[in-house]
């Protein structure tokens, strides 16, 4: 019998974010294939998910991703879909094996997650494939319930974007919204700042970095945190009083 692969969301960094099932899966599964963002670098995902599981009796891998903008419904960057189809191979060889694999993925597998990629790619070489996608505590929620800001109340509307995308419509989408999260904000903050403060929004504006981590940072000088340089794990609730 062939194993079963699991997408297993892992929240936005403290391990105590991880649901039970989350949990129970990675116990359960011999292989796991994590992410990392760098050629020989570490993962996050994994660093998570061992801050409650001892990964010592497993077989641990990591898969260097290249961090590529992709835009849907468009081909991937080549190198980009290469890395896809050489994690899904090896997977595939775990799956035929009849042993499980889990993918750790940051935060929830639903929102901008490699383990979609991974997952689409290995529906096409591995038939009838035995899957389950494990939810996890997005930073989403995490960045909100850290900065005590709700996200929507009452009849408001939200929405969820990369910074990273066209000025013109981050326009549009900021003066639109009740609620805007920006995601993905760390090499475009200036950009953001700019448009910011044309729109007046500036100090409705909070930014959370490294949500739920010992050195988490709650911003509301969004200049001052520019000058001093974010990490990539920092993303931004605007919220219309
Ligand atoms: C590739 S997306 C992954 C999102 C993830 N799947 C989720 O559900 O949170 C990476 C972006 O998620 C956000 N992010 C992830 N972890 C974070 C954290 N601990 N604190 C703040 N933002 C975080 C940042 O905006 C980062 O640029």
């Amino acid at each position: 019998m062939k194993g079963q692969f699991y997408i297993v969301g892992v929240g936005p960094g403290d391990p105590e974010l991880m649901t039970l099932k989350a949990v129970r899966v990675l116990k359960k599964s011999p292989v796991w294939l994590a992410p990392a963002a760098h050629k020989h670098g570490c993962s996050t995902a994994l660093s998570i998910a061992s801050g409650v599981i001892n990964g010592e009796e497993k077989e641990v891998l990591t898969h260097h991703f290249p961090m590529k903008k992709v835009h849907a419904g468009k081909p991937a960057d080549p190198e980009v879909e290469r890395a896809w189809r050489e994690a899904a191979a090896i997977i595939a060889e775990h799956l035929e094996n009849g042993r499980d694999v889990a993918f750790p993925t940051l935060g929830d597998p639903a929102i901008y997650s490699t383990g979609f990629y991974i997952f689409t790619t290995l529906m096409e070489v591995v038939k009838d494939m035995s899957f389950e996608i494990i939810p996890g505590v997005s930073a989403i929620g995490a960045t909100s319930a850290a900065a005590g800001v709700p996200l929507c109340l009452g009849n408001e509307r939200m929405v969820v974007i990369p910074a990273t995308f066209e000025d013109d419509k981050l326009k549009r989408i900021l003066s639109d919204f009740d609620c805007i999260v920006l995601m993905k904000v760390h090499r475009v903050m200036e950009k953001l700042i700019t448009i910011l403060e044309e729109l007046e929004l500036l100090d409705s504006t909070v930014l959370v970095e490294k949500t739920s981590l010992q050195d988490q940072r709650i911003r509301h000088d969004l200049k001052a945190a520019a000058t001093e340089g974010i990490h990539y794990f920092s993303t931004m609730i605007v919220r219309k009083q």
